[in-house]
């Protein structure tokens, strides 16, 4: 099933409708998860136009390291896609007063590996050994897909005093809650979506949108919405307020 046909069958839409749907896809960003694995989920970028080798995986991982020029494997879990070299304003101690936890001075782990695509700086298709761009293909940013995808947004390039903190420690003292035993979603512990104990944007996104993440979602761990879960239920999962 493609992308657009899930959309379509999951907001209940005949083929006929697609003008309103585009129409509608204008307004504020649709939470485009479906729960169902990656195929044809948001991040399925098979048949994209810049995606050159028309495979899934391939935009983020792959087997080999062969013919390439840069050693993106460096950034583990066998990435494929050239990573940011911005250096970023954290959501620090020098911004908050009351943050407690341990945050590293940049992003680093899984949140480096989202930010390769999703802080506009680095193009979708330099991936693979177009890693430095040397296709003749046109670059393709993320703004030009989705610009409400773009974290932090492009008003504020660089400057992640506005997104949740990331890359920091997850102590339970602090925030009141037993990591290794609270339950996230159908995830398992807090301790369990940690990224080497920190918090990281998987921590509360399921990238691959399979079955931990909640269907109707931006690909979330746990509910938000009161109407099909508990009210703000992802943050009262690490929260104890
Ligand atoms: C848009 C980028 C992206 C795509 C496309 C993608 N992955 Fe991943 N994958 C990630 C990131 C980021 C992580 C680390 C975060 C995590 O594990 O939640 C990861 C982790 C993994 C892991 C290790 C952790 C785990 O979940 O088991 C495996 C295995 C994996 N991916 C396989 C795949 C396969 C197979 C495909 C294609 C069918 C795929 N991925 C497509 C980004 C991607
Ligand atoms: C503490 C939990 C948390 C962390 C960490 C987090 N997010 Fe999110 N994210 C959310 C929630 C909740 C939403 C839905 C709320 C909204 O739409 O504004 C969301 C929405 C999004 C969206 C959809 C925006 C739209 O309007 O289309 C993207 C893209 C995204 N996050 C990417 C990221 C990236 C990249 C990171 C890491 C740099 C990250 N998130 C870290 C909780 C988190
Ligand atoms: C290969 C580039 C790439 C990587 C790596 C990547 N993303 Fe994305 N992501 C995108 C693009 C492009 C979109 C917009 C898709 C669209 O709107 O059609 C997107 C959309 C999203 C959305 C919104 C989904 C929705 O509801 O429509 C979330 C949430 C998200 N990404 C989170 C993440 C997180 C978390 C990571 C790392 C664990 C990550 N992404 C890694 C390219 C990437
Ligand atoms: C995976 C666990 C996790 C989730 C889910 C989560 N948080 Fe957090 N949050 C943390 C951690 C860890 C900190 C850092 C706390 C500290 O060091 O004082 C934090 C910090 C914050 C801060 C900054 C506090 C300060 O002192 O500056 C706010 C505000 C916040 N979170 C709100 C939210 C909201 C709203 C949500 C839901 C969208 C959410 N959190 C979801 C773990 C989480």
């Amino acid at each position: 099933m493609t992308y657009l046909s899930r959309l379509l069958t999951a907001t209940g839409l005949a083929a006929a409708s697609i003008g309103l749907f585009v129409i509608a896809g204008t307004g504020p960003a649709q939470a485009n998860g479906f729960g169902l694995g990656i195929t044809g989920s948001p991040h399925d970028f098979s048949a994209a136009t810049w995606n050159f080798r028309g495979e899934i995986c391939r935009t983020c991982h792959v087997p080999h390291d062969h013919n390439r020029a840069q050693q993106l494997f460096t950034n583990g879990l066998l990435w494929n896609h050239q990573v940011s070299s911005v250096t970023y304003t954290m959501y620090d101690n020098a911004w908050s007063s009351t943050l407690n936890n341990t945050q590293s001075p940049q992003p680093d782990g899984v949140a480096k590996l989202c930010l390769g695509c999703h802080d506009g700086s680095v193009a979708l298709n330099q991936f693979d050994s177009n890693a430095a761009l040397t296709r003749p293909d046109p670059a393709v940013f993320i703004n030009e897909v989705d610009a409400g995808a773009q974290i932090p947004g492009a008003l504020n390039a660089g400057d992640l005093r506005g997104t949740h903190p990331i890359s920091i420690a997850y102590n339970g003292g602090d925030l009141g809650l037993n990591p290794e035993s609270t339950a996230m979603g159908t995830s398992g512990t807090i301790a369990d979506v940690l990224d080497g104990g920190k918090v990281q944007c998987s921590s509360c996104h399921d990238v691959h949108d399979g079955t931990e993440a909640v269907a109707g979602t931006h690909l979330l761990r746990v509910n938000q919405a009161a109407a099909t879960g508990t009210a703000s239920g992802l943050c009262l999962t690490c929260h104890n307020k």
